[in-house]
């Protein structure tokens, strides 16, 4: 495999300030030196470049549009040019709202070449608000209904057409849904495996579930943010909620997930330095990374 990293310094679509650190953050916890030491060709891009946050109200439901638009049409260029020559793109954010650019790029790329697409949702939320159902504004609080062709057109339509299906996706962690935002999830009939599903069933039986129809054929996007981990191991977040995935269960996900062996792209979001306890949960995200790209205590049997 051949990573490009991508960093996408974005806060604009977030509540709080600070995730903009957070590609810097994930260098300084040696993410490319990592991820060399296991035997993959990095190529790190730098950071993309956008607006800043211009702390305005929102407007028509939504906060910060034309700049959440601005950073996802980089986003959207950049993972398609490392998709196009056969890399595997690693968008370090910022803030979630860059999922909207990275999987509308995949689902182009996986058009265009006839693969199946599938996006497992490590998140608190379900990221699935609309401009007429958010509390906040936040676009970081709805990529999932952007994706699905809900929401305003300049970033529905990134990809010509909305890039995923409801079967498409399935969610993990989750354990924050806002009020009118549950409906969308049931209407949808998006797979959710929320906290009281993982207790109940274990990690282990929620991602063979999760990776039920993964199959030789299909492009897996993992879309990680920070904040379902639980905020004692990962403080480092904006929108924290107790009672998250414990660093084992994280873990044993990454581990499930390599050896899988579909991973065609990743977004690492929401990880928030100005938050953070000298770089821990910078420093935890590098952990995972490495599981999730091969890393294992022992010799395995494929
Ligand atoms: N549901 C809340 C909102 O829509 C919080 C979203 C948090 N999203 C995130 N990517 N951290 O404002
Ligand atoms: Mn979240
Ligand atoms: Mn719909
Ligand atoms: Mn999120």
């Amino acid at each position: 495999t051949t990573v490009t990293l991508i960093g996408a310094p974005t806060d604009v679509g977030a509540s709080v300030l600070g995730a903009s650190m957070g590609p810097d953050a994930l260098r300084i916890a040696g993410i490319a030196r990592a991820l060399r030491a296991l035997g993959l060709e990095v190529r790190d891009a730098g950071n993309l470049p956008g607006p800043g946050n211009p702390q305005a109200l929102a407007q028509d439901g939504l906060r910060h549009l034309q700049e959440v638009v601005q950073w996802n049409r980089a986003v959207f260029g950049a993972t398609a040019a490392a998709l196009g020559q056969g890399r595997l793109p690693l968008l370090m954010g910022g803030d979630h709202c860059l999922a909207i650019g990275s999987i509308s790029a995949v689902a182009a790329h996986c058009r265009a070449r006839g693969r199946r697409l599938k996006v497992l949702w490590f998140d608190a939320h379900a990221d699935a608000n609309t401009p007429g159902t958010s509390p906040s504004g936040n676009l970081h609080g709805m990529p999932v209904a952007c994706l699905m062709g809900h929401g305003p057109r300049t970033l529905t339509a990134l990809a010509g057409q909305p890039a995923l299906a409801p079967g498409q996706i399935t969610q993990i962690g989750v354990r924050s849904v806002d009020a009118v935002e549950k409906r969308f999830v049931a209407e949808h009939g998006i797979a959710v495996h929320d906290m009281r599903s993982i207790d109940e069933h274990g990690m282990r039986a929620v991602m063979q579930q999760a990776l039920a129809d993964v199959d030789a054929d299909t492009h897996l996007h993992v879309s990680f943010d920070m904040d379902a981990m639980d905020p004692s191991v990962a403080p480092g977040v904006g929108t924290d909620v107790r009672g998250g995935l414990t660093y084992r269960e994280t873990q044993l996900c990454m581990e499930m997930l390599a050896d899988c062996g579909q991973l065609a792209s990743a977004d690492l979001v929401e990880l928030n330095p100005a938050l953070d306890v000298r770089n821990q949960t910078a420093e935890l995200a590098v952990d995972l990374l490495e599981s999730l790209f091969g890393k294992s205590t022992l010799v395995r049997a494929r």
